[in-house]
């Protein structure tokens, strides 16, 4: 399987044929990357100067633009200026969500918003604890958010002033990963979800899902003989590109690269055409019982 699947649109408001969209979903389903090499995140006037790593606080590895309070963390701008940061990361939210209802018709009425981000500063000089370290193959699991099973598709979009390309590594297919590490994971303390929840660690219930999912995206990244040898692609996104994954089922590392967008959607699996490929049914079959 080919881990690219080009779309050659040029909007953010393009819709595509009945044909062409059934493939974009089906592919998108089954692990590959849609990857929109005509689509360009424009910045406006005056906002060349958030292309600065001085935008973020220097903490956190991302700014990001909570979808209900609308509320813009990870940077140390104030004023007009964080105004203005703010603005043109709740564009790129806008152009996102036009793109998915239109290009994965399908899920529109089942999308739900989750953050925005923007990540001004190189990968290579982001904060590494393991876990926190994204340029080692993964899957994405959130560790105060448990998604019950829905899954996390995120729309990409690489703005690098100087043309330099976003470089990941896509990793082996989510059920070769999950069957080769899952004997390894632990089963959860007695107790311990609820106790997370009610001390506020986690934002709501985490499943046996989240839990399994989490204990998977760990264990890849501390595996460094795996990062090594497990089957692997490199990819160069070029500047003024957009792509879109469902990163909670592709492995994938960041290896280089600065100024990239980020949105986040969260899709039940009941508006999936192909449900049997979604992480959950997949652990499912794998450990014989209902997880969510
Ligand atoms: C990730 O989602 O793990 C990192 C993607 C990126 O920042 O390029
Ligand atoms: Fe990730």
């Amino acid at each position: 399987m080919e881990p690219l699947l080009n779309i050659d649109v040029d909007s953010w408001e393009a819709c595509l044929p009945p044909v062409c969209a059934q493939r974009a979903v089906d592919g998108l389903e089954a692990g590959r990357v849609l990857f929109f090499p005509r689509l360009a995140f424009a910045l406006q006037a005056g906002e060349e100067g958030f292309l600065d790593p001085a935008s973020a606080d220097g903490r956190a590895k991302n700014i990001s633009l909570d979808p209900v309070r609308q509320e813009l963390k990870g940077t140390a701008l104030t004023g007009a200026a964080r105004a203005g940061l703010q603005a043109m990361v709740a564009r790129f939210a806008a152009h996102a969500h036009a793109l998915v209802s239109r290009v994965l018709a399908d899920y529109a009425p089942h999308l739900r918003f989750g953050r925005t981000s923007y990540r001004p500063v190189e990968v290579r000089q982001r904060p590494a604890s393991y876990r926190k370290d994204d340029s080692r193959l993964h899957v994405d699991a959130f560790p105060s958010r448990p998604n019950r099973g829905e899954r996390i598709l995120r729309v990409f979009a690489n703005v690098n002033p100087d043309g330099r390309s976003r470089l990941w590594r896509l990793g082996e297919p989510f059920e070769d990963c999950a069957q080769r590490f899952l004997p390894r994971l632990s089963a959860p303390w007695p107790g311990s979800r609820w106790a997370m929840q009610r001390a506020g660690v986690t934002r709501g219930y985490r499943t046996l899902y989240d839990h399994y999912m989490l204990a998977l995206h760990d264990a890849m990244k501390k595996d460094t003989g795996y990062q090594r040898w497990c089957p692997q692609t490199e990819v160069a996104f070029p500047a003024a590109t957009v792509w879109a994954v469902f990163t909670d089922q592709v492995s994938h590392a960041a290896m280089a690269g600065q100024f990239l967008f980020e949105q986040t959607f969260h899709v039940p699996v009941s508006a999936l055409r192909t449900p049997d490929h979604a992480p959950l049914r997949v652990l499912e079959r794998l450990m014989g019982r209902q997880l969510a």
